[in-house]
Parts: C-alpha cells; sequence; structure tokens
C-alpha cells in the first residue's frame, strides 16, 4: 500500500513547474541517482527532446566519460526526459554534444560564461555555483548567489 502511494507521487511529480516559475523539480529518484552524482540533475525542460536523445543514446561517450546504464534504467529515464523536454526552438542544442549551455535561451540569459571554470567564473555547467538551490531543480532568483567576476550582461 505505502509502495503504491509512493510511485503515485513519483508520477506525479513530473510536470511541476508552472508559467512564470523557474523550480523544475522534484526530480524522479532514478534520475537523481543515475544523472546528479557528477553534476547537477539538469532540468530536462531546458533542452529539446532530440537534445535529450542523442545523449541519452550516447552515454558510453558522455563529454569524455562512460555513464551507460542498465537498459532498463536508461529507457526509463529517457522517457522522463522525452516527456519534459522544451519544444521551444530556443531550447535547441546548436551542436553536437548537445549542451544545454550552448542554447539560444541559455546565452540570452547568462551572457558569456566559461564553458570551463577559471578564477573567476565557474564553468557555465556548474549551475549549483551560483543557483544554490539548483540541487532541487530550483532557479528562482531568490537562490541566487554571484560569484564576484560575474558582470551581468548588457540589455
Ligand atoms: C560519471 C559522471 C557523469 C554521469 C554519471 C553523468 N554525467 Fe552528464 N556530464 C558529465 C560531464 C563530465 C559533463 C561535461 C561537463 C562540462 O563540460 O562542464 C556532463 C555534461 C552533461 C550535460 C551538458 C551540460 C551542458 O553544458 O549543457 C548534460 C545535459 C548532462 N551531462 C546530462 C546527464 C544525464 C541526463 C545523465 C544521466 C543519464 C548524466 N549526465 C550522467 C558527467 C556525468
Ligand atoms: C555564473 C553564474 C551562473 C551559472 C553558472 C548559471 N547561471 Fe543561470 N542565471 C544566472 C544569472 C545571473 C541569471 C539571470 C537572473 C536574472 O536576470 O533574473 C540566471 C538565470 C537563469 C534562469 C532563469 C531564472 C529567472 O529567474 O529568470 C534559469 C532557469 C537558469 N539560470 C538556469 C541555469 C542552469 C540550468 C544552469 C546550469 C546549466 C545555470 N543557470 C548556470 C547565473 C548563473
Amino acid at each position: 500500500m505505502k509502495k503504491t502511494l509512493i510511485l503515485l507521487a513519483l508520477a506525479t511529480t513530473t510536470t511541476v513547474a508552472f508559467a512564470g516559475d523557474h523550480a523544475y523539480g522534484p526530480f524522479p529518484a532514478a534520475y537523481v541517482e543515475e544523472c546528479a552524482s557528477c553534476h547537477v540533475a539538469y532540468p530536462p525542460q531546458l533542452l529539446t527532446a532530440p537534445g535529450w536523445q542523442a545523449m541519452m543514446n550516447s552515454l558510453d561517450k558522455h563529454y569524455g566519460v562512460d555513464a551507460s546504464l542498465e537498459a532498463k534504467r536508461r529507457a526509463a529515464i529517457a522517457d522522463f526526459l522525452q516527456r519534459n523536454a522544451s519544444r521551444r526552438d530556443k531550447h535547441a542544442a546548436p551542436a553536437q554534444p548537445p549542451r544545454m549551455t550552448q542554447t539560444a535561451w541559455f546565452r540570452k540569459e547568462h551572457g558569456p560564461l566559461p564553458a570551463k571554470a577559471t578564477k573567476a567564473l565557474p564553468a557555465a555547467a556548474q549551475c549549483e555555483s551560483c543557483h544554490t538551490a539548483a540541487e532541487r531543480g530550483d532557479y528562482n532568483e531568490s537562490g541566487l548567489r554571484l560569484p564576484a567576476g560575474y558582470r551581468k550582461k548588457e540589455g
């Protein structure tokens, strides 16, 4: 009985973001377990379906590391990502391998951020360096702490 309730709860937590809000979590346990050990669990809503698909089909060559998963687990996570993926062009990755940090949306919102961490700035993909609640999928402004080296983009 208890188990059923937990499963139901997971099934209903996949599309919690609503207009004007930048909280994308909580994420399903499998996604956190498999995709948040090397970096935060990135919000599925910030990349389009083809990007997630290309990524999930090449986990053995994941940005220089092997992030392979057992087939069933991989399929479940791929399904979660597909169902919550963005449908907007501004969230499409312009190159392979797909990165949400290279989408038109990301670059407009953030201005220039380095791909690799520097003394002054974290790498663009280290969301948690600036968004202190990124681990929970929360990117609201209240959790924003900017490094001294960050200069807000013009306009
Ligand atoms: C063994 C460590 C590891 C695991 C496990 C892992 N990743 Fe990654 N991931 C990386 C590394 C390393 C990068 C490149 C980071 C960089 O260049 O700053 C990366 C980059 C990414 C990016 C691109 C970030 C950007 O720049 O936009 C996404 C999206 C991503 N991973 C999703 C996933 C998903 C989904 C899973 C689970 C299926 C996963 N990762 C599991 C290590 C891992
Ligand atoms: C160097 C610091 C920094 C890093 C790293 C960073 N961000 Fe941001 N992020 C910002 C700033 C600054 C804004 C703009 C806030 C504003 O103008 O309202 C922003 C805005 C956002 C917003 C819109 C929030 C809003 O209130 O409009 C989202 C969503 C977001 N970032 C997600 C991410 C994700 C996902 C990553 C990692 C892949 C990331 N950010 C990495 C600093 C950062």
